[in-house]
């Protein structure tokens, strides 16, 4: 015990001149370690009269409690003179811009699919989805195109085996829907589909679709004209007008080509404008009353329910909303075009 002095004095030396980890290390060691000088003096306290020790101990351990102050303050000053000398390196220069961490966003495609659905959804629609690989008989029969029928042709089909496809659009997700509902039935379908179609600027042989379907005992043709309207003022803005041209499709009676006016020269000059090749109109969507057969194919009563559909290319609408003249981009993952959507829809 008379030493515990001169081992203090000694410990705060040896902590003072300690300039590396290491160093601090072996003097912890020398001292507060087990077998270290102030290990050592507290285990022989026990050799002290009993009325001795406690005095003893608590002196012991107020040295190792200044010794240990002593040492995290010569750890802490080696820190900083690390920290020191890394700046002195330049390594850190604090004047330089800070990284932004990237953000990521919707998609264009997604934004317009997302902006269908939006304007939809307040006059009840739903979200429905189905397969892409489909039976023939959702993608084709039931939508009153029969095999062998010339109308298949117009949608060249990928053939995954006999009688399933990749499918070509995406009403089958309309039959799938009325085959488990019973009617009324108002949904939205939007996904991928697949065609055998070349790559050129408007066409990929998979891309987007949104299609909608509305049954029930009274929607008509007008009803179909009114959603249609609000479809194109929401997707185009309130000046856009719509017109509907006569068209085949065979699961619609009568059908329409749906086209609202050219987004481009609506308020310049449409003879020279290419956009719409000088007719002031874009073609949009094909739409239609459902055909009965289509009804009957589900089991549905003909007599008591009628209804309309419509469907879109989401490529399409995306390239005459930004001005995009070739598909193509939307698949490549190119960040300078696809940033350029930042802003476009929610993040
Ligand atoms: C159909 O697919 C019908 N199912 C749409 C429909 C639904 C009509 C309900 C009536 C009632 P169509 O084959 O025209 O129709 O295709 C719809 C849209 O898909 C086209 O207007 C076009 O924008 C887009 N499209 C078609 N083929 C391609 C392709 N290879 N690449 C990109 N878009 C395409």
């Amino acid at each position: 015990m008379e030493n515990l002095k001169g081992i203090e004095e000694q410990a705060l030396n040896a902590a003072a001149q300690a300039q590396t980890f290491d160093a601090v290390a072996k003097v912890r060691a020398e001292f507060l370690g087990k077998k270290g000088a102030l290990g050592l003096a507290l285990r022989s306290v026990s050799k002290l009269p009993v009325d001795e020790r406690p005095k003893a101990g608590q002196e012991i351990n107020a040295v190792k409690v200044r010794v240990e102050e002593a040492l995290a303050k010569a750890q802490q000053a080696i820190e900083a003179q690390k920290r020191e000398a890394e700046l002195d390196k330049g390594r850190y220069d604090v004047t330089l811009p800070g990284r932004r961490t990237l953000q990521g966003y919707a998609h264009p495609l997604r934004i317009v699919e997302e902006e269908i659905i939006a304007s939809l959804a307040p006059l009840g629609f739903t979200v429905a989805e189905g397969p892409l690989v489909e039976h023939d008989w959702y993608n084709f029969e039931a939508l009153n195109i029969p095999a062998d029928h010339p109308a298949r042709d117009m949608q060249d089909t990928f053939f995954v085996a006999p009688h399933v496809v990749l499918r070509t659009h995406t009403s089958n997700v309309q039959i799938r829907t009325m085959v488990k509902q019973e009617p009324p039935v108002r949904i939205l379908s939007p996904g991928m589909v697949f065609r055998h179609d070349d790559v050129d600027p408007t066409h990929s042989p998979v891309f987007h679709q949104v299609e909608g379907l509305w049954i029930d005992e009274q929607a008509t043709f007008a009803d179909l004209k009114g959603v249609l309207h609000k479809l194109a003022h929401d997707l185009f803005g309130p000046a856009t007008k719509i017109r509907l041209r006569p068209s085949f499709f065979p699961f619609t009676e009568p059908s329409a080509e749906v086209d609202v006016s050219c987004v481009v020269c609506a308020d310049g000059d449409t003879a020279s404008c290419r956009v719409c090749s000088g007719t002031g109109w874009l073609e949009i969507l094909g739409a239609g009353m459902v055909d009965p057969a289509v009804l009957s194919a589900v089991g549905y009563d003909t007599d008591k329910v009628q209804g309309f559909a419509f469907g879109m290319g989401v490529e399409r609408i995306a390239m005459l909303r930004w001005g995009v003249d070739d598909i193509r981009l939307f698949y490549e993952n190119d960040l300078r075009f696809l940033r350029q959507f930042s802003g476009a829809g929610r993040a």
